[in-house]
């Protein structure tokens, strides 16, 4: 039986001034024991989804089963059995408070899913190991780095060990060496524990390291899924980029015509993005017919398929382009935290205790 299966979940939010489709019927199915990836640029609908999945916010429409409970009649049965890391913005940027110290927040959250305090001290220690945060027990909260308090918030939402997490741009603001870290640590929570994780992330090569499967959504829906091969393998051939000087219509042509090319699109920083059937053995004639016409060109790279070569071709934008430009704070530009007042980790677990936290 799948762990989250999900039909037809959808949520608009409606205010006086506008109404927004944040989530538009969205059907999910994760097994068991995989790591999913769920991917989109900014305001794709990702933390809404997730902020449904996990009772924290009601949907509009559709149902859902979400570790072995039905999401709509038994939340609270999804809530005992799920963990959950918030996106770290917001007003409650990633759940920490900050003026309790490291081990006290710790201990709280296992006090709050009814860990006895013995466990709760063993699931600390271990999770204090396993996440880096050794020696900061004693610390205050607002004490920390980013990246320890994201680290934190991620050791909160893991406390009561449970069977299935919700991450929500986990590594977003960690370090290239704490990501790795966290990225080994999410495999060795599968492979030991057998935990299911669904997690949110803009970064193409983490879904591609990471993820047994992945959802790609924007505006609200899914436009691809599958493994992170499967949907390279979708787009056919080798991606060959090429930025000419000027004449670059002219280019465009004679290589659209060219037997091996599949099709020949822009990208936005004004190079012409090739579709190629083996890329490699077609290079030189291409680099001939161009070099005939008398077009030059200062830059020529040869790629197989990525995920952004995917989303691309669903959508016709790049998500690369977006997750460079996104730098996350409260209020930063392309933030969602208007008005959201997502719990999380300790936050989430006292939001639930209060009831359904809608905004
Ligand atoms: N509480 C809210 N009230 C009104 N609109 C909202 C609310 N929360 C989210 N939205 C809107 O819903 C859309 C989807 O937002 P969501 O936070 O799900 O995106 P996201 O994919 O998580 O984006 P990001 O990558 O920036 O975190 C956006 O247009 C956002 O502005
Ligand atoms: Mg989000």
């Amino acid at each position: 039986m799948p762990i989250i299966e999900a039909k037809g979940l959808a949520r608009t939010f409606r205010s006086r001034k506008r109404t927004v489709q944040a989530v538009r019927g969205v059907d999910l199915r994760v097994e068991e024991g995989e790591i999913v990836g769920f991917l989109g640029p900014n305001g794709a609908g990702k933390t809404t989804t997730l902020r449904m999945l996990t009772t924290l916010l009601e949907p509009t429409a559709g149902s859902a089963t979400v570790a072995g409970a039905d999401l709509l009649a038994d939340p609270v049965g999804v809530r005992r059995r799920i963990g959950y890391v918030p996106q770290a913005i917001g007003q409650t940027m990633g759940g920490t408070d900050p003026a309790c110290l490291v081990g006290e927040e710790l201990a709280d959250q296992a006090a709050l899913y009814g860990l006895d305090r013995a466990d709760a001290a063993r699931r600390a220690r271990s999770l204090i190991g396993q996440l880096d945060l050794g020696g900061l027990d004693r610390r205050l909260v607002k004490t920390l780095s980013g990246g320890q308090r994201r680290r934190l918030e991620i050791a909160l939402g893991l406390v009561h060990e449970p069977p299935l997490v919700f991450l929500d741009e986990p590594t977003t603001g960690l370090d290239p060496q704490s990501r790795s870290n966290l990225w080994d640590h999410i495999r060795r929570l599968r492979s030991e524990v057998g935990t299911t994780v669904f997690l949110t992330t803009h970064y193409l090569e983490e879904a591609d390291a990471l993820c047994d499967r992945v959802f790609i959504i924007d505006h609200g829906v899914i436009v691809a899924e599958g493994t992170p091969d499967e949907l390279k393998r979708r787009i056919s051939g080798d991606v060959v980029t090429l930025q000419v000087n000027g004449a670059r219509e002219r280019a465009r042509e004679l290589l659209a015509g060219q037997e091996l090319v599949e099709g020949v699109g822009l990208s936005e920083d004004g190079a012409l993005r090739l579709n190629v059937y083996h890329g490699a053995e077609a290079l030189p004639a291409l680099l001939r017919v161009l070099d005939d016409a008398g077009v030059t060109m200062h830059s020529i790279n040869l790629s197989r398929p990525t995920l952004d070569d995917v989303f691309l071709t669903m959508t016709g934008r790049s998500l690369r382009d977006d997750s460079a430009s996104t730098l996350r704070g409260p209020g930063a530009a392309g933030s969602t935290g208007s008005g959201d007042s997502t719990g999380s980790g300790a936050g989430a677990a006292r939001e639930a205790r209060r009831g359904q936290g809608d905004s």
